[in-house]
């Protein structure tokens, strides 16, 4: 097991990483919180999906605590990550008469994990116990780790939410054996962003070898020692950028066009991961066209990608994308810091104003 530390402003995350560590939850939490007064109550909060497959397993986990263990199931899909969720899980954690010093564990994917810290972050103003455990692959290499938590509203994504570092992660790659094949590849995504903006090495691991990703035992430690890097670059970046006014902003590559891309299609047709990795290949086409990317970054990325299933080619008009990424919130005064990279590991961020950035997309095509 592999054991990493985020140092936030408030508090500080212990991140555990390790295939079949889910059954040993319950000793390692423990373990992490000792010396810290400890929870009266636990609230497992997952979704429908998950549910099935390891509310159980962590349920008899818990019992280690010998407090009162609950479960609070949310419906699976982003459209449920609203206020409307957040606001049933309070009322179930009044009933049940939970205090400032209980725990919340969030036991599921990327919206689980935003849900649940949200609601840790907010019931009574914040509880004193967050474990975050990662079921997706995003979620393990990037949602569950930095503190960042919310809930969308009509208007858009994400669009409330709050700081919150959870006190431990743990994350088991293991539990990824269950998950469908395009969510796993969603996630891959991610992972190729972080060779994008960071450690080329990464695009390298990531490389298919021979038809599945994770088939052999040896593919099966490749894919943890590359979540452990994902991970460990995520807290360089956040313990020197925890409220994103700098360089936090990185991860946003391949985000900005990704957003308008999934406003687009209206969260369903397209996955997170799915536009991210169209908003990172026109990132680099409009880097390359512009001389701020190297020439064949394009193409390297394009083919990585492409050997996942994920998409390249734009399915909308350029100029749609482009009305609809008018609505991100990172649009502030007219600009909007837009992330390209140099050349793999190195990024470039540009304050581009919107009609600079409208220009720079015409060469995306019409
Ligand atoms: N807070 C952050 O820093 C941050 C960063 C990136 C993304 N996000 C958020 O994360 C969300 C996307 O996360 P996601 O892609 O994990 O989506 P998700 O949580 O909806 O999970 C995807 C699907 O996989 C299912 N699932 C989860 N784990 C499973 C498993 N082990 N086996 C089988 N099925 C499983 C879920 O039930 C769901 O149907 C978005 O809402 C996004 O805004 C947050
Ligand atoms: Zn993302």
């Amino acid at each position: 097991m592999r054991k990493l530390n985020l140092k936030g402003k408030h508090n500080s995350s212990a991140i555990l990483i390790g295939r079949g560590i889910l059954n040993q939850a319950g000793e390692l939490c423990r373990a992490e919180l000792s010396g810290r007064k400890l929870p009266s109550a636990i609230c497992v909060v997952t979704d429908s999906n998950v549910a099935e497959l390891y509310l159980k397993a962590v349920l008899e986990q818990l019992a280690i605590f010998e407090v009162p263990v609950y479960s609070h199931v949310i419906p699976a899909g982003e459209e449920f990550k609203n206020l409307d969720t957040v606001s049933k899980i309070y009322e179930d954690l009044s009933a049940n008469r939970f205090g400032r010093d209980d725990m919340i564990v969030a036991l599921g994917g990327g919206v689980t994990g935003d849900i649940a810290g949200f609601t840790a972050a907010t019931y009574m103003r914040g509880i004193r116990h967050l474990v975050q455990i990662p079921t997706t692959l995003l979620a393990q290499v990037d949602s569950s780790v930095g503190g960042k938590t919310g809930v969308d509203l009509p208007l858009g994504k994400n669009l409330v939410g709050a700081f919150r570092q959870p006190d431990v992660v743990l994350i088991d790659p293991a539990v990824l054996d269950s998950l469908p094949e395009h969510i796993f590849t969603g996630g891959m995504a991610e992972v190729i962003k972080y060779g994008c903006i960071w450690d080329e090495e990464i695009l390298d691991l990531a490389k298919k070898e021979n038809g599945s990703a994770v088939d052999s035992k040896q593919e099966k430690e490749k894919l943890e020692s590359l979540i452990a890097r994902c991970v460990a670059i995520k807290i360089r970046v956040v313990e020197e950028d925890e409220t994103e006014e700098g360089l936090r902003r990185i991860l946003n590559f391949g985000h900005t066009i990704g957003h308008g891309l999934e406003k687009l299609a209206d969260f369903t047709d397209l996955s997170h991961g799915e536009a991210v990795a169209m908003g990172m290949i026109a990132a680099a086409q409009m880097g390359e066209s512009a001389g701020i990317t190297e020439e064949g970054c394009y193409d390297r990325l394009k083919t990585l990608l492409q050997s996942y299933g994920l998409p390249t080619k734009l399915p909308y008009p350029v100029a749609d994308i482009y009305q609809a990424m008018m609505a991100d919130k990172k649009i502030q005064g007219g600009s909007i810091h837009f992330i390209f990279i140099e050349n793999f590991g190195k990024t470039d961020t540009r304050k581009l104003s919107v009609e600079e950035l409208r220009q720079m997309m015409k060469v995306l095509g019409d």
